[in-house]
C-alpha cells in the first residue's frame, strides 16, 4: 500500500508539467499579451522578452555548469576519503557578484524608463481623455472632453493616445486590456494615470486584474476601436436624444417605473457624478450581457428577475415582481436602445 503511494506521488512533477504546458490552452484570441496591437503592448512585450532571454540565459548557464561538476567531481571507484576542502575564492565571489549586478541593470533600464513613459499624463490636445470609473463589477467609461458617458463598450479612434484617469467606487479593481497593455490598479480616493492606444480597428477583450469580490472573473469589458471618422460619428449620435418606436413605449413605460432610477438612457448623463449603474444608452448595440453572458431576450429576462444567478454579489435588485408581459415590453426596449 505504502509503495503504491509512493509511486503515485511520483507522478506529481510530470502533472505539474502538463498543467503548465496546458495553462498555455486558450481559447481566447483576444486575451494575450503576446499579440500586442498597439505601441504600449508592443513595448511590454519586448520588456517581456528581455527578461525572459536573461532568465533562460542564466537557467542555461547555471544547469551547464551543475551537470559539468555532477560528472567531473562524482565519487570514482577506489576513491576513499573525503576530497581536499576548499574554502573561499575572491576572484569567483567578485564575478558571481558582478555578473548578476550587471544582469539586473540591464534589465532595470529600460524597465525604469517605460514605467515612466507609460506614466506620462497627455493633455487634451495630444489624446482622448476618458475617465475609467471601476464599481462592484462593471466599468463605466466618461469621455470628459466630449460629454459623454458611456458603460461597458469603451469606443475609441485607432491612431491616437487614449489618456485615462482610473478610478474606483468602492474596492480596488485593476484596468487590463491584454493585447493593448496595462495593466494599473483602480484605487478608491485616488486617480492612476496611463494611455493606451490601439494601431488597428478592432474588438479588444478587458478584464479586472484584481480579485475585487465574487464576481471579480466576470467583471470583462470591451474595448472597440474604430476608425476615427466613425467614432467622431459615433460621439455625435451617443449626443443625439433617441426617440422610442411607438411598439417599444410599453416597454420604456416598464423602464421609467423600475429602472431609471438607477440607469440613465442617455448618453450625455452621468458626467460628473459616477454611475449608480451602467448607462444603457446603447445597449442593443452590446454584443454580450453584463460583460459576459450571451445577449438574448431569455437571458436578459432571467437578468432582470434574478440579476445574482448570473453574476454573483452585484448590486442590481431582482425585479421578480414583474410579469411576464412587463419583461417582454421591457426587453424589448432595452434592445432598441441602439446608436450605431
Ligand atoms: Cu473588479 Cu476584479
Amino acid at each position: 500500500m505504502m509503495s503504491q503511494w509512493k509511486k503515485a506521488w511520483r507522478l506529481l512533477p510530470l502533472l505539474a508539467v502538463v498543467m503548465l504546458a496546458l495553462t498555455g490552452c486558450s481559447q481566447d484570441p483576444f486575451l494575450t499579451a503576446l499579440d500586442p496591437k498597439g505601441p504600449v503592448a508592443a513595448q511590454q512585450l519586448s520588456l517581456i522578452k528581455l527578461s525572459l532571454s536573461i532568465m533562460i540565459g542564466v537557467f542555461t548557464v547555471v544547469m551547464v555548469i551543475y551537470v559539468y561538476v555532477l560528472l567531473r567531481f562524482r565519487k570514482r571507484p577506489g576513491q576513499t576519503g573525503i576530497p581536499e576542502q576548499i574554502e573561499g575564492n575572491h576572484k569567483l565571489e567578485i564575478i558571481w557578484t558582478v555578473i548578476p549586478l550587471i544582469l539586473v541593470t540591464i534589465l532595470a533600464v529600460p524597465t525604469v524608463s517605460q514605467t515612466f513613459h507609460l506614466a506620462e499624463k497627455h493633455s487634451s490636445e495630444e489624446a482622448v481623455q476618458v475617465k475609467v470609473i471601476a464599481h462592484q463589477f462593471w466599468w463605466e467609461f466618461e469621455y470628459t472632453d466630449l460629454g459623454i458617458s458611456t458603460g461597458q463598450d469603451l469606443y475609441i479612434p485607432t491612431g491616437q493616445k487614449i489618456q485615462f484617469q482610473l478610478a474606483s467606487q468602492d474596492v480596488i479593481h485593476a484596468f487590463w486590456v491584454p493585447t493593448l497593455g496595462g495593466k494599473t490598479d483602480t484605487n478608491p480616493g485616488m486617480i492612476n494615470n496611463m494611455w493606451l492606444q490601439a494601431d488597428v480597428p478592432g474588438v479588444y477583450k478587458g478584464k479586472c486584474a484584481e480579485l475585487c469580490g465574487p464576481s471579480h472573473a466576470l467583471m470583462d469589458f470591451k474595448v472597440i476601436a474604430v476608425e476615427p471618422a466613425e467614432f467622431d460619428d459615433w460621439v455625435a449620435k451617443m449626443k443625439t436624444p433617441q426617440t422610442v418606436a411607438v411598439e417599444h413605449q410599453a416597454g420604456e413605460e416598464v423602464f421609467k417605473q423600475s429602472c431609471i432610477g438607477c440607469h440613465a438612457v442617455d448618453g450625455t448623463k452621468g458626467l460628473k457624478v459616477p454611475d449608480v449603474a451602467p448607462n444603457l444608452s446603447n445597449f442593443g448595440d452590446r454584443e454580450v450581457l453584463a460583460g459576459y453572458i450571451e445577449k438574448n431576450d431569455a437571458n436578459l429576462a432571467q437578468w432582470i428577475k434574478d440579476p445574482v444567478s448570473l453574476k454573483p454579489g452585484n448590486l442590481m435588485p431582482a425585479f421578480g415582481h414583474l410579469d411576464d408581459q412587463q419583461v417582454d415590453a421591457l426587453v424589448g426596449y432595452l434592445n432598441s436602445l441602439k446608436v450605431q
